[in-house]
C-alpha cells in the first residue's frame, strides 16, 4: 500500500473510532460531554496527572502530536502553556475545537501528519504524543520529526503500549480485546525496543504505567469477574513484582 493510502486509512479509522467516545452519555460537544470524558480518562489513567505536571509548562510552547479531542491539551492550556495540537482526524479536531471553546481557552489546532510536520526546527519547548506512535505508519519518522521541532534542551513526553504487559497477557488468555487493536498501524513495544528508538534523545526515562482499574464500559459476568476478582487481586500484588508489566510505557526524553 502507498504512503498516501496508508494515511487515508489511518484518518478514516480515527474519524470513526475516536478514543473512549462511547463512555460519554451527555450530548456530543456539550460541556458535560467533555467533563465525562476527562473524568473517565483520569480515572483510567490516574498515573497521568501524577507523572505529567500539566500546570508545569506555563509560558512554554507545547505541541501535542495526535491530540485527538484535546482532553490533555486543554489541561496543558489551562496550566498556561501556549498549545498547538495536530491530528490526522478532522472529526477529532472538530471536537477538540469545541472542547477548547467550552473551556474558553485558545489553541492552534491543525490537521497535519506527525511524520511530516509543517513546523520549523526547534519550534517547541515540549512535544507530547500520548498513544500515537503505536498507530502511525512509521514511528521512527514521527520520532525524527518530534526531535526536529523540539528546541535543544526541550522535552518529549511519549507513550506507547508495552508488549509484555498484564493487559497483553489477559488478551491472550481471555476474550478481552486490546484497545484499537484493529486500527491501522497498531503495534506494541518492549521497553528495550522503545529505548532503542530514542537514541537521538538524552536523559531517556521509560516508566511502565497503567495498571488494572475497574471497567465502566462493559457489563455482564466477564466484567464482574474482571472488576471483582482480577483488579483487586492484581493491585494487591507487591509493586516490585508487577511494575514492569504496566500497559503504558511513558517516556520522558530531552533533546
Ligand atoms: C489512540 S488516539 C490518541 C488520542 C489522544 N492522544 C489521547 O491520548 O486520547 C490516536 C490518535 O493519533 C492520531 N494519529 C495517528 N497517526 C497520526 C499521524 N501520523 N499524525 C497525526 N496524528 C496521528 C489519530 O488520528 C488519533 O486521533
Amino acid at each position: 500500500m502507498s504512503e498516501a493510502v496508508n494515511l487515508l486509512a489511518i484518518r478514516a479509522y480515527w474519524n470513526t473510532h475516536i478514543h473512549d467516545l462511547d463512555i460519554a452519555t451527555a450530548p456530543a460537544g456539550s460541556a458535560e460531554f467533555f467533563s465525562q470524558l476527562a473524568a473517565y480518562r483520569y480515572n483510567k489513567l490516574h498515573y497521568l496527572p501524577r507523572l505529567v505536571n500539566f500546570d508545569g509548562f506555563a509560558g512554554q510552547r507545547l505541541l501535542e502530536v495526535g491530540c485527538g479531542i484535546g482532553i490533555d491539551l486543554v489541561r496543558f492550556a489551562a496550566g498556561g502553556a501556549h498549545v498547538t495540537g495536530i491530528d490526522l482526524s478532522e472529526t477529532a479536531l472538530d471536537l477538540a475545537r469545541t472542547n477548547f471553546a467550552q473551556h474558553e481557552l485558545s489553541a492552534e489546532l491543525e490537521q497535519m501528519n506527525g511524520e511530516a510536520m509543517a513546523f520549523h526546527d526547534d519550534q517547541f519547548d515540549v512535544v507530547y504524543a500520548h498513544g500515537v506512535l503505536q498507530y502511525t505508519i512509521d514511528p521512527r519518522r514521527m520520532l525524527a520529526e518530534i526531535h526536529r521541532v523540539l528546541r535543544p534542551g526541550g522535552q518529549a513526553i511519549l507513550m506507547v503500549y508495552n508488549k509484555y504487559s498484564w493487559l497483553s497477557a489477559l488478551a491472550i488468555i481471555t476474550p478481552a480485546d486490546l484497545e484499537h487493536v484493529d486500527a491501522p498501524g497498531f503495534a506494541t513495544y518492549s521497553s528495550r525496543n522503545f529505548r532503542s528508538m530514542l537514541t537521538a534523545f538524552s536523559n531517556v526515562n521509560i516508566i511502565p504505567e497503567r495498571f488494572p482499574v475497574k471497567t465502566q464500559l462493559h457489563g455482564g459476568l466477564q466484567a464482574r469477574l474482571y472488576n471483582d476478582l482480577f483488579v483487586g487481586t492484581f493491585n494487591a500484588l507487591p509493586q516490585p513484582l508487577v511494575r514492569w508489566s504496566g500497559w503504558h510505557l511513558m517516556a520522558f526524553a530531552d533533546k
